[in-house]
């Protein structure tokens, strides 16, 4: 039996129903606790059950959907990746998917626009071949909507997940869903030749923050071996200095750009405003790097930007998180976005401008 949003809507305008909305929500793995946790600080009670342990689950907010907007939108989340509207539910079977193609093509106001279909599968779902391969088989279905089937700029989003015994789907505004990335996944080719993989986490942070890092012109990056952020900083245009006890990689070394300083970040020496930019993704206890990494915020010049990547060590994340912030705001420190970017592990990323 299929579960339309029309049915949603008959029973919440019986006068004793309660206003709800439902989702599917994704963490990075192991955080979907943390990311239920601020879902329920949010909107007070959360039903919910999870689809892949740890990741992705199902939430029932009771809120109409555009408050859930507004909400998220003012008070963002940081282990709460991505959600996904439920307006259809059906069973984790094949014929699901033909009453799915009608559902949508009645969804009159996807005629015409720009439209991005977001595919997931579930461990074991029904559809055994690849997303990939669904999208298709469901773009091939939507041939009477007139959309633009497209991932640039879409003006609507339909977003399915195929799970082993239920078929989710939804459409919404893609700043609805807290990324216009499908589950928040933001993925980037690795190139020929790059240093390390948490490259990728400076390239995600300039694009979820929209960081426009060729604008700095002279950055300091703390626990900068073997290179990647210095990398990064380098090919956008800046000068950098790096401090790290261990080896930077042979292909910056003699970059003229690049000043490789090998040591301690509690032994380095610096000027008042030396830098715009200072970075740092030290890999230490948080409360210990917080020290070292405000120590050294003299350097950083009024209106310069920092982003710091914060170790959460299997400690309690929302505790450690609120006192790391604690001891940059005593330091001039505007906390602009705390965020768990795809590409952060056990940590998040902190985005601070200072004042
Ligand atoms: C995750 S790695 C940094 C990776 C780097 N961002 C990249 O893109 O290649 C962490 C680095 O922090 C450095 N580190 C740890 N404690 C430090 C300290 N007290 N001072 C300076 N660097 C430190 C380690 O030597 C290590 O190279």
């Amino acid at each position: 039996m299929s579960d339309f949003i029309e049915k949603d809507e008959e029973q919440t305008s019986a006068p004793e129903a309660k206003i709800h909305s439902r989702y599917i929500c994704t963490a990075n793995h192991g955080f979907a606790p943390y990311a239920q946790e601020e879902l329920r600080r949010l909107f007070g009670a959360v039903k919910s059950t999870l689809l892949l342990p740890g990741e992705i689950f199902l939430a029932t907010l009771e809120a109409e959907p555009e408050e859930v907007s507004r909400v998220l939108a003012g008070h963002l989340p940081i282990f709460l990746r991505h959600i996904q509207p439920v307006q259809f539910q059906d069973q984790g079977e094949m014929s699901a998917l033909e009453r799915l193609s009608v559902y949508l093509s009645r969804r009159s106001e996807l005629a015409g626009e720009k439209v991005s279909l977001h595919v997931r599968k579930g461990g074991s779902s029904f559809w055994p071949d690849s997303p990939g391969e669904l999208r298709e088989w469901l773009q091939g279905h939507l041939q009477e909507l007139g959309a633009e089937f497209t991932v640039h700029e879409p003006a609507y989003v339909i977003s399915v997940y195929a799970a082993g015994d239920a078929l989710y789907a939804g459409v919404s505004r893609p700043e609805d869903n807290l990324s216009s990335w499908n589950g928040g996944m933001i993925r980037f080719r690795k190139e020929d030749g790059q240093i390390s993989r948490a490259k990728f986490k400076l390239m995600e942070a300039e694009k979820e923050f929209s960081i426009p890092f060729q604008s700095f012109r002279n950055a300091v990056d703390i626990g900068a071996s073997p290179g990647g952020w210095t990398s990064f900083l380098l090919e956008r245009g800046l000068k950098v200095t790096a401090v790290d006890p261990a080896l930077m990689h042979e292909s910056l070394r003699k970059n003229p750009a690049l000043k490789i300083l090998r040591k301690n970040a509690g032994e380095v020496k610096f000027q008042d405003n030396e830098f715009d930019l200072l970075v740092c993704d030290m890999s230490w206890s948080p409360k210990l790097m917080a020290k070292l990494v405000t120590g050294l915020l003299h350097s950083l010049s009024p209106g310069g930007t920092a982003i710091v990547t914060v170790k959460l060590m299997h400690k309690k994340p929302m505790a450690v998180i609120k006192e790391i912030i604690a001891m940059f705001e005593d330091e001039r420190m505007q906390v602009q976005r705390a965020k768990q970017l795809f590409h952060n592990r056990d940590e998040i990323t902190l985005y601070m401008i200072k004042y």
